[in-house]
């Protein structure tokens, strides 16, 4: 005889109670979209159609350039499927390397300017092994206050102490590392930025940033996820000839239309991540198809041909157009324009306007971003269709009344590490 259903243990209580106190407007939910590139370029459907007609245009992935579908990055990622199978089947230090490992580690090295690169399954995992591998539980560790929370997680790893400055300040830094040095004069410190950050759309001053850390001999770490292949000289991102940046941080799941990632630095901390990072080591390599996908990626954009420059060209139209209309100029200058609207709603609601107009744009909201700052993230292609900026113009309604914009909120408040 079936006992009466015991009463739901408390962690599960717990879980229950928490996901019951999210409001709505903050739930996640998971969609399969049909976001196309350079879909042909619809009328906009009749006011109050609630969902457009065929894919919607792809107005919010990190594939700036296109190349996941570029045909030489798909026949060289099948050219490797053929050759060495889907997955490597073991780490990299069992019997996980190929060739195509090596070559693209060899090419990202030239290319950046670096001795050595390392390749790891995902740009998360390459942000905990970069951390864990120059702080430890003696660090202290100086953060810009809206850098990506991979990193957040692995000064977690590390057990170091965690400081914030706030978002794209050298002076602030400075008076960190400052105070850092008076307290304790040899104690090991770690900065860490990104080169362009993902919710904001802006960069640091990053040569001001290496030379106040290379003053006060703490290493650099600069995520640059977003800005290989798309800024700094031809794509190489900011932290290019800046030989006191310690580690550069790049995905290929961004701009080269791939998955994976790597970290670039010199011969003394690659060989230290090599020997000593348990991110590294203890899982399977990056599968040898996205390597070879990632490699004709490079050699897209290291040869000028993955249209780079004609997207940071659009990047600045957008940006004029946007503040022509009224709303403020997005800060930066690549391919990611965040749009403020503030209310966690509002940025909901127009969200569904440009769906129903055929635009795919995701509304950013916290936990992601402070509260009061929920916005629209535009990212921008290499091969959206002519008329694109005139039919969001359109479909996006005019400015909200202008509110306080607070990107830098009294510490740790709006990330969960
Ligand atoms: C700034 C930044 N760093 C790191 C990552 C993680 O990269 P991946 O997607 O390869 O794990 C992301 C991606 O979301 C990112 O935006």
């Amino acid at each position: 005889m079936p006992t009466a259903q015991a009463a739901a243990p408390p962690w599960r209580q717990q879980l229950l109670a928490d996901l019951e106190a999210l409001p709505a407007a903050r739930r996640r939910l998971l969609r399969s979209l049909e976001p196309a590139a350079s879909a042909e370029l619809q009328p906009s459907p009749a006011a109050g159609t609630a969902t457009a007609p065929g894919p919607l245009l792809d107005l919010a992935s990190n594939d700036y350039l296109g190349l996941s579908r570029h045909p030489a990055v798909l026949a060289a990622a099948a050219a490797e499927l053929a050759i060495s199978g889907l997955g490597a089947g073991a780490s990299r230090l069992v019997s996980g390397t190929r060739p195509v490992h090596l070559q693209l580690e060899a090419e990202l090295a030239a290319w950046l300017g670096r001795e050595r690169a390392l390749l790891f399954p995902s740009g998360f995992q390459a942000n905990i092994a970069a951390v864990c591998s120059l702080a430890d539980r003696h660090s202290l560790v100086l953060a810009d206050r809206l850098i990506h929370h991979s990193l957040l997680a692995g000064v977690r790893c590390s057990g170091a102490r965690l400081q914030r400055f706030t978002h794209n300040d050298p002076a602030d830094l400075e008076r960190r590392l400052l105070a850092a040095r008076r307290q304790r004069p040899a104690g090991q410190l770690l900065v860490l930025c990104e080169s362009l950050y993902s919710m904001e759309g802006s960069s640091p001053q990053l040569a001001a940033v290496a030379a106040l850390c290379a003053r006060h001999g703490a290493p650099l770490l600069v995520d640059e996820a977003h800005a290989l292949g798309v800024i700094g000289a031809a794509g190489r991102g900011l932290a290019h000839g800046l030989a006191d940046v310690a580690i550069v941080s790049g995905t290929f799941g961004k701009a080269f239309g791939s998955g994976g990632a790597f970290l670039a630095c010199d011969g003394l901390v690659g060989e230290w991540l090599l020997q000593s990072s348990g991110a590294f080591r203890y899982t399977t390599a990056l599968a040898p198809p996205l390597a070879a996908g990632a490699l004709a990626a490079l050699d897209l954009i290291a040869s000028g041909s993955a249209g780079t420059s004609a997207l940071l060209a659009r990047c600045e139209r957008w940006r004029q157009g946007l503040a022509a209309a009224g709303w403020p100029r997005p800060p930066g200058s690549g391919p990611i324009l965040s749009v403020l609207i503030g209310d966690d709603d509002d940025a909901l609601r127009r969200q569904r306007q440009l769906e129903a107009a055929g635009l795919l744009c995701v509304a950013i909201r916290p936990p992601t971003v402070p509260p009061g700052t929920a916005r629209l993230r535009l990212v921008l292609r290499q091969d959206l269709p002519c008329g694109t900026l005139t039919r969001l113009l359109a479909s996006l309604g005019p400015p909200p009344a202008p509110g306080p914009y607070r990107p830098n909120l009294p510490p740790d408040r709006h990330v969960s590490c």
